[in-house]
């Protein structure tokens, strides 16, 4: 479609040639920009490690990212294999040491499809971690840092290795919350920062996203940083006698007799009630008809035993058998007897364990003073493929990430950025903006008028009270009583205004009606007066004619006009003929 050349050029605006950073460092930094050709030439190491219950299958490779590439050619170390321990590290050429220094661990990590449960953090190893075989879980590290997601559970982890001084086991000392690591497909830039007064940060992006100090609060920390100085005496056991109930039920209390009856039944008696007169307490409500007699065709062997019919016993007119009133609810009713309750005039108290001096207490003010560092390793497990990593840093040097921050991640932001709007499908027809609502048409026109304003308002309003009557309308074919009974007034609101509306539409069509009938009649009346007018006309025209028509002239023998003589004319002329004739 695009012409190559085109092409070429919109991708050379987008691509931007990979330089690899070359400010100098301070000697004890370390910075890893994976600029090799393969993974062979670097001094990354793969485990494959398959002695404990992980077992390290996850490949890596060395490669510029596929999604969303910033610089062209800049390598990363990408975790190959999902569902897999992937497992790789690196020797430190010295020991780093972080005693009484900041310690700055910062990296990249560029997730290039959805994360659905994998960790992407670092770990900064012991000297001795290969000591016992290839780099796994077991190896030993001094602090492990970096995003972990699975599923809804998203972290930034950072856990502190320390060994107790006293007992001599190593703890990991997990921080308890934690900032949320971004998910998007884009590079994300993490940095650790520990400092020799205890203080810490995390930042995401250059932004700090977690503050704390690590001695001043240490339940920042699970297990706590330093362990608590008094602890329960456990070998303390409390006493049998030891009577730590605050309040008894009062020994001297009883029970009233009437109490069950009258505060105990949720139904009492009714007693208003009485019984009626003439109720039989001896006579049974039903009695075998004494009248009734065996019917003739009745066959004991064949029908069974006869039986006299039930009937109701006549005597009882108004009631038979036991009278008993109505039960209604107790008023007085408060359920089963309690006794007071006194206070127990043996407490003694709650019962609080001794506490001892924890013998394996001690106080470490320094506790990001670490042990010297030989190595740094990812040790993952990872459900997604694809991870990338790049740009790991670890010095003493908050400058010095920030520089490095500042010059090779901000600008492959940036380029990441612009392949990501790239890749966005453009619209073939640019959004139009959505109306107006009448609220904006008030707010922010200035070119309409008041009057126009008003005429809208109302307009609206009309329009807003027709979809409600309609909706209205709707329910009520479907449910005519229950809308009416629900909404009553609307209802009667509604039918008013139809009504209204369709006696004002009627009027005015007889109105309109009326006035076309009598303007029709008009038209007739102006029709039918020019229809006489035009009549008379015509006659008084053809009279005129006549007038105008050449009198027929009586002329003697010798062609003089005779005066008229009063006779008719066609005489006279049958006269002249007659004589002319002769
Ligand atoms: C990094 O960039 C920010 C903002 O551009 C600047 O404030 C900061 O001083 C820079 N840091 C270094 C060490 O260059």
């Amino acid at each position: 479609m695009l012409p190559f050349w085109l092409l070429s050029i919109a991708t050379a605006l987008v691509h931007a040639p990979f330089n690899a950073f070359n400010e100098p460092l301070s000697p004890s930094s370390f910075l890893e920009q994976f600029n090799y050709s393969s993974l062979e030439d670097s001094n990354w190491v793969v485990s494959h490690s398959q002695l404990a219950v992980r077992h390290y299958t996850g490949q890596w490779a060395l490669q510029p990212p596929h999604k969303y590439p910033g610089f062209d050619g800049d390598n990363g170390l990408v975790l190959k294999t999902p569902s897999a321990f992937h497992g790789i590290s690196t020797s430190l050429d010295e020991p780093f040491e972080n005693v009484d220094t900041n310690l700055v661990l910062q990296y990249e990590v560029k997730p290039q499809s959805e994360i659905k449960c994998s960790g992407m953090y670092i770990k900064l190893l012991d000297v001795n971690y290969r000591e016992n075989g290839e780099f796994s879980d077991v190896s030993p590290f001094q602090i492990m840092f970096g995003p972990d997601i699975c599923g809804a559970n998203n972290k930034v982890k950072f856990i502190l290795n320390k060994r107790n001084v006293k007992t001599g086991i190593t703890e990991q000392k997990h921080l308890v919350e934690s900032s949320m690591a971004p998910t998007s497909e884009i590079s994300a830039l993490y940095t650790l920062i520990l400092k020799p007064n205890s203080d810490f940060e995390i930042r995401i992006n250059g932004q700090v996203v977690y503050t704390g100090n690590a001695v001043n609060s240490p339940q920042l920390f699970s297990p706590e940083i330093n362990p608590p100085k008094l602890i329960d005496d456990v070998d303390g056991k409390k006493p049998a006698d030891w009577d730590d109930e605050e309040l008894i039920p009062d020994p001297d209390s009883e029970k009233p007799e009437d109490y069950d009856a009258r505060y105990n039944s949720a139904l009492v008696p009714d007693p208003n009630e009485v019984k009626p007169d003439g109720w039989l307490d001896d006579e049974l409500e039903y009695i075998l008809d004494p009248f009734a007699e065996k019917p003739q065709e009745w066959i004991d062997e064949e029908d069974g035993q006869w039986e006299p019919p039930i009937i109701r016993n006549p005597k009882c007119l108004v009631g038979c058998g036991k009278w008993e009133p109505l039960l209604v609810p107790n008023k007085e009713y408060k359920g089963p007897w309690i006794p007071p309750m006194i206070p127990n005039p043996n407490y003694k108290g709650k019962w609080i364990p001794h506490q001892k001096l924890n013998p394996d207490y001690y106080e470490d003010k320094t506790p990001f003073n670490l042990e010297p560092i030989g190595g740094l390793g990812f040790e993952l497990w990872s459900i997604d493929l694809d991870i990338l990593f790049d740009n790991i840093y670890l010095g003493h040097s908050i400058e010095e990430a920030e520089a490095l921050g500042n010059s090779t991640f901000l600008p492959k932001l940036e380029l990441e950025h612009a392949a990501y709007k790239e890749s966005k499908p453009k619209p073939i027809n640019p959004p139009a903006p959505p109306p107006k609502s009448f609220e904006e048409m008030l707010r922010d026109d200035d070119d309409l008028g008041t009057f126009q304003q008003i005429f809208i308002f109302f307009f609206l309003i009309t329009k807003r009270e027709l979809l409600n009557m309609k909706d209205l309308w709707y329910d009520f074919n479907r449910d005519p009583l229950n809308t009416l009974v629900e909404e009553p007034l609307k209802a009667f609101v509604y039918s008013g205004v139809a009504l209204f509306v369709m006696t004002f539409t009627f009027g005015l069509m007889n109105v309109i009606a009326f006035m076309l009938s009598s303007w029709t009649n008009q038209i007739k009346d102006v029709v039918n007066d020019a229809k006489e007018s035009v009549g008379e006309e015509t006659k008084e025209s053809v009279g005129k004619e006549t007038k105008d028509v050449p009198k027929i002239v009586e002329l003697d023998d010798e062609g003089k006009e005779i005066k008229e003589a009063g006779s008719s004319t066609s005489a006279k002329v049958s006269k002249t003929s007659t004589r002319r004739r002769k």
